[in-house]
């Protein structure tokens, strides 16, 4: 019998529950932070006053950044970063999306490294380790409460950069659902079809493995189950909850086997065109999967069935996914994104950067292949 040997990483404590932040501070002191850089964008102002309510209890001294724009840029990661030095801040927390906890992730690093957020970009580059990290998501969601990863826009060149470094994992996460139910409409469904993105593209990877399958399997069962729940009735706490456990195992899958195509094709439409991360990922991902159906259809069938509750072949599972985007508004062609049809070249140049999740894909993908699906997708 063949051997499987396999490394495993997950976030290594976690706090599940409505109403988890008021535990923020406490874990504060368990990882002997003194005085905290909270990053978090301006829009939270109500979770703004829960946070300074827990540290206050706590005694804990806190600097709270709110100056998070979606997609953060370098510069706005250096200047993060640069404040937090200031500050003499010894620990992070990021609240918020994915555009939070990565800065907060970047933060981290910068304090004890003495680079930019530009010097880090690309694997394992961070010298040494940063300040511990606590993440608290409000979105379900980017998974960056577990990943190695912190994403930023390099302005001029218009491309998007990973800092992947081990440095980057963080040591708590405190999953509120209560923190996900203002979430609109609009975000819910692409951040959720994000999440859903990690669980299927994890589940499909070559470097999945017997362990991370059930975990992706999961994930995908609750998305599927749960957003549909929470888009048409966000103060559905249970079904929030959901989500954002959902969201944190397809982030567990995604660190242990990666994702695949879809984010490599889906990365250049941010970059280039400033497409929100999970809407690029919703768009494509059908079209991904009918371009590798032929490797991949056992693995359809069976999650197809088994998350639609019906009997589900793999054609009948994407045209099921397409079905279940429509009744969350996800745009279905490129066209409705103004993206001009004479850039795929362009774009297809951007993706096929995008390497390691290319690596991981269960089918080899050329640039001719990857321009095909832009352009069925157009
Ligand atoms: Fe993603």
């Amino acid at each position: 019998m063949e051997m499987e040997t396999f490394k495993f990483i997950c976030t290594p404590e976690i706090v599940l529950g409505n109403g988890s932040l008021s535990s923020l501070g406490e874990k504060i002191k368990k990882f002997h932070g003194t005085r905290v850089f909270v990053v978090m964008d301006k829009t939270l102002s109500d979770v703004k006053n829960e946070v300074k309510k827990t540290l206050d209890k706590e005694k804990i001294s806190y600097f709270i950044y709110d100056e998070i724009v979606s997609e953060p840029t370098t510069d706005s990661g250096n200047h993060a970063g640069r404040l937090a030095k200031e500050e003499k801040c010894d620990i992070v927390c990021g609240i918020g999306g994915g555009s939070s906890m990565d800065t907060a992730k970047a933060v981290s690093i910068l304090i004890t490294n003495d680079g930019k957020v530009e010097d880090y970009q690309g694997m394992e580059k961070v010298p040494k380790p940063g300040v511990p990290k606590i993440m608290v998501p409000t979105t379900a969601g980017t998974g960056s409460e577990v990943t190695f990863t912190a994403v930023f826009i390099r302005e001029k060149e218009k491309t998007k950069g990973g800092i992947n470094s081990k440095y980057l994992y963080p040591e708590c996460a405190i999953l509120d659902p209560g923190l996900t139910v203002s979430l609109p409409q609009g975000p819910t469904a692409f951040t959720g079809i994000d999440a859903f993105c990690h669980a299927i593209e994890s589940y499909i990877s070559k470097k999945s493995n017997f362990f991370t399958e059930a975990i992706s399997e999961k994930a995908m069962e609750l998305i599927w189950e749960n957003l549909p729940i929470v888009y048409n009735k966000p103060g559905d706490i249970k079904a929030r909850s959901n989500m954002l456990y959902g969201s944190f195992l397809a982030g567990i899958g995604l660190v242990n086997a990666g994702v695949t195509a879809v984010h490599s094709l889906s990365y250049p439409l941010g970059g280039l065109f400033g497409i929100a991360h999970g809407t690029g990922n919703a768009l494509l991902l059908p079209y991904v999967l009918k371009a590798e159906i032929s490797e991949i259809k056992n693995k359809l069938s069976k999650t197809g069935t088994k998350i639609t509750g019906r009997k589900c072949g793999a054609e009948s599972f994407i045209h099921e996914l397409k079905k279940f985007e429509k009744g969350l508004k996800i745009p279905e062609k490129l066209s409705e994104l103004s993206i001009p049809q004479n850039t795929i070249e362009q774009i297809a140049e951007g993706a096929m950067k995008i390497a390691v999740p290319l690596e991981n894909n269960p089918r080899t993908f050329t640039k001719q292949d990857i321009i095909k699906i832009y352009q069925k997708a157009y």
